[in-house]
This record gives C-alpha cells, sequence and structure tokens, in this order.
C-alpha cells in the first residue's frame, strides 16, 4: 500500500499550477459519447484515476480513446455502434460512470448500467436521475443490480422540476435532452461551474441550451451532435486546496488557475478568518501572517453555496482559529470521516448531528492516519503540514483519484512530503 509522509512546520512560498477539474471532465468525456460525427479533442486533462476509470470504461462501450499524458490531451472517438452496458466493475469505483446513462440511451435506445451504491460518504441515490428519463418518456426497469432505460422511439422534451438541485441528475438529463424532440426545462437545477463547463462543451458540439450556471436551463432538442475541441477548467477543489495549505502554514503562494468567479464562498470565509488573498488575473495569491485565525460558521450547499468537496479541508483550517467554529454538513449525510483521524492528531472536534463542533488549538501532533476518501484525504495532507513531527497517511489511493502529483506540487512549494510506494 502507497503512503504520504509529511513533516510539518514549513511555511509554503512560491507557485503553484492547478491541472484541470476532475468534476468537469469526467462529464464532458460522457458528454462526447453523443457525438456520431467527428471526434472530440479534450486540452488541460488530469492525470487522475478517475480519468483513467472513464476512459477504460468508454473503450469497452466500443469508444476509440487515446490519451497523451505529457500534453494533457485526451482523443474520443464514438463514431462506431455503442454496446449499451456499463458493467459494475466500473459503475462501483466510480459513481461518475453513471452518467454514461444518457448517452447510452439516446444514442442505443436501450441502455442497462449498474447501480452505483452507496459510498464512504452517504447512501448517494440516483432518483432524480431517472425521474428526469421517464419524464422525456423513457422506460426505466430496475433489476439486479441495473437499471435498464428504453426509449425505443426516442424522448421528448418536457419540464422537469428537480426536487433537489443534484449536479450528477443534472448533468445526465441535459444530455439526454440535447437529442429529444422539442424543448425542455430544467427548473431547480444545479448551478456549479463544471454543469457550465459541460454546457459549453454540449454547444461546441452542436446542442441549444440556454440559462447556464442558473438554475432554469432550456434545452432544445436538435438532430445529432458532432465531435468538437474542447479546454477542461481548472479545478476549483485542487486549488482551494493549495490555497488553505498556504494560509495553514502561514505561506505566502499564487495559486495559479484559481479563478474567484469558481470559489467565492471559499474567499469570503478565508478572509472572515483573516487570511489575505488578493484576486490575479487568472490566479490567486494567498498570504497568512497571522499569529491565530478568526474562528467561523461554515454551512455546505448546493452552488453558490460552500461546496462540500472542500468541507473537511477548511476544517483543517479551523483548527488554527482562536476560539470554536462550526462546519455543518448538509449535502452528504457521512461526510465526517475526517474527524476521527483529525482527533488521533490531537484536534478537539466534537460532532453533533450535522455539525462538527471545531476548538482551535496551537498546534496538531503527527500520527499514522488513513485516507477514507478523496478530499477526507486532502484535509489530512494538510494536517500533516501544521504538524508537529512526522504524519503517515495511508489510503492515498483515494487521493490519486483527484490530485495530479500532490507530493511534487507541495514539495515544489517546500513542504517535506515524500511518497513511499510498498
Ligand atoms: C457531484 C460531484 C461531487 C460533489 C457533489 C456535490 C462529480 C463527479 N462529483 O457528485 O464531487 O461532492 O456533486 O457538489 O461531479 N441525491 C439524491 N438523489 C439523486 C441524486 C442525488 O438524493 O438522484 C443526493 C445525494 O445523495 C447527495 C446530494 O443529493 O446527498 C448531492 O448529490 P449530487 O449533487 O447528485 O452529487 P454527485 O453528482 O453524485
Amino acid at each position: 500500500m502507497n503512503k504520504i509522509v509529511v513533516k510539518g512546520g514549513i511555511p509554503l512560498q512560491g507557485e503553484v499550477q492547478i491541472d484541470g477539474a476532475k468534476n468537469a471532465v469526467l462529464p464532458i468525456v460522457a458528454s462526447a459519447l453523443l457525438a456520431t460525427e467527428g471526434v472530440s479533442k479534450f486540452y488541460n486533462v488530469p492525470n487522475l484515476s478517475d480519468v483513467k476509470i472513464i476512459s477504460n470504461l468508454l473503450a469497452s462501450l466500443g469508444v476509440k480513446i487515446s490519451y497523451d499524458q505529457q500534453e494533457k490531451i485526451l482523443e474520443v472517438d464514438a463514431r462506431d455502434n455503442l454496446k449499451n452496458e456499463a458493467a459494475f466493475d466500473f459503475v462501483s469505483k466510480m459513481r461518475a460512470s453513471f452518467l454514461v446513462m444518457a448517452p447510452l440511451l439516446v444514442r442505443e435506445k436501450v441502455a442497462k448500467v449498474a447501480m452505483p451504491g452507496g459510498c464512504a460518504i452517504g447512501s448517494r441515490p440516483i432518483e432524480q436521475h431517472l425521474k428526469g428519463f421517464e419524464m422525456l418518456g423513457a422506460k426505466i426497469i430496475q433489476d439486479g443490480g441495473y437499471v435498464e432505460a428504453h426509449a425505443p422511439e426516442g424522448l421528448n422534451g418536457t419540464t422537469i422540476f428537480f426536487d433537489f438541485p443534484s449536479v450528477g441528475a443534472t448533468q445526465n438529463v441535459i444530455m439526454a435532452s440535447c437529442l429529444a424532440k422539442g424543448t425542455t426545462i430544467l427548473e431547480n437545477a444545479a448551478q456549479e461551474p463544471e454543469i457550465g463547463d459541460m454546457i459549453k462543451f454540449l454547444k461546441k458540439m452542436g446542442a441549444k441550451i440556454s440559462g447556464e450556471n442558473t438554475s432554469r436551463i432550456v434545452i432544445e432538442g436538435v438532430e445529432k451532435l458532432h465531435g468538437a475541441e474542447y479546454t477542461i477548467m481548472p479545478d476549483r477543489v485542487e486549488a482551494a486546496t493549495y490555497m488553505i495549505a498556504a494560509a495553514a502554514t502561514k505561506g505566502d503562494v499564487v495559486v495559479k488557475g484559481a479563478r474567484y468567479e469558481d470559489n467565492v464562498a471559499l474567499v469570503s470565509k478565508m478572509r472572515e478568518m483573516g487570511v489575505e488573498i488578493d484576486v490575479l488575473d487568472n490566479a490567486m495569491r494567498v498570504r497568512n501572517n497571522r499569529d491565530s485565525l478568526k474562528p467561523i460558521d461554515v454551512k455546505t450547499l448546493p452552488h453558490p453555496g460552500f461546496l462540500t468537496d472542500m468541507q473537511s479541508i477548511i476544517m483543517v483550517l479551523t483548527l488554527l482559529a482562536d476560539g470554536v467554529s462550526t462546519v455543518t454538513e448538509t449535502v452528504f449525510e457521512n461526510r465526517f470521516m475526517h474527524v476521527e483521524e483529525l482527533k488521533r492528531m490531537n484536534a478537539k472536534i466534537r460532532i453533533e448531528g450535522r455539525s462538527a463542533l471545531i476548538e482551535g488549538l496551537p498546534r496538531l501532533e503527527g500520527t499514522n492516519v488513513k485516507a477514507t476518501d478523496l478530499r477526507a484525504g486532502a484535509a489530512l495532507v494538510i494536517a500533516g503540514l501544521i504538524s508537529h513531527g512526522e504524519t503517515t497517511i495511508s489510503h492515498i489511493e483515494h487521493i490519486d483519484r483527484g490530485y495530479v502529483d500532490i507530493e511534487n506540487k507541495l514539495r515544489k512549494l517546500g513542504a517535506n512530503i515524500v511518497r513511499i510506494e510498498e
């Protein structure tokens, strides 16, 4: 099992370049399946294990796919007929695999995709995805751990109200509506910037969509879509991770690719704590030279609220506050797994229902901890950077799902961090 070992206490200094967004590239690559003409070419594709999973899934469906790791270019040729079944092996490894449901359904008229099931952070149902497909006219059968969708005559546009602004359901239903007959209106749609990125790509493919980055998205169905070239947006969670690492270590770091407009809630909360943030051209400079930060209250919410993926990471910063902070998780039911690990490092955190009460303290103590999921793992790396002594983080395969070269990027900023391959 591979591990990351961090020795804490060094302020991070310098510049770090953010890679392409994991949560944008996955739905965008899935939507490339809609192209019956031409090839799609993507730039700024991060070299992540989740990107490998979606690539292998597409290859298993009969798509020609190639990735140039050096140039970060991914090419997708989906012109041949597709196999219409996504196996459990893929979906169980990565929930976002369920995003191939819509393109397979509209291309092949029948699609069979394994049900995603639960994961470390909660039960994560898919009823909003299925409701959307059904309202567009698909017949849904759930049996033996698979979802089968049938639409032999194609789909028909309609108005769909989401009970909750689910990111994945919004993406899946947008993809399905692009080739439906007539107009589809999505109400209470999710507004995350990664959905806006997917819509920009779909428009380059020939889709007619308006209302991106709002809760009301209107899609006019078209006859067919073609391949296109697209540059993936920078990863705002990776950016947040380096911004918080810079502040927590009392450093001074320019995070290149960090965009203010994608991270307004984060920047506001960090400034509320007393961290200095300068918004530069396509970058943010983060500085902190205070002995203590102010405590804050954070609540995760759908966009434009505070992103749940940054909850564990900002919690580490609140450990340095002069007083008690609260972090309330409203999006996922079980996203406090990092708390037990942080407590092993001497953190004083109490969970009350959906909230964590975090007491600021002078320092953490390094020890052995376990990355329970992707963002929990990132939080532990930052905790290691501010701890006394050595922190060893195991199960780092979770971290590799969403961070390109994390130890090298941090080492370039001055951190004492190594990966041990066993
Ligand atoms: C996406 C992101 C993930 C992020 C999450 C919320 C990707 C690949 N993943 O996940 O990193 O944490 O958005 O910003 O982009 N829900 C239902 N029924 C549904 C669908 C969702 O109850 O049909 C619930 C989920 O259980 C969860 C909440 O809604 O509690 C948010 O889920 P959703 O927005 O769908 O997240 P994902 O698309 O899975």
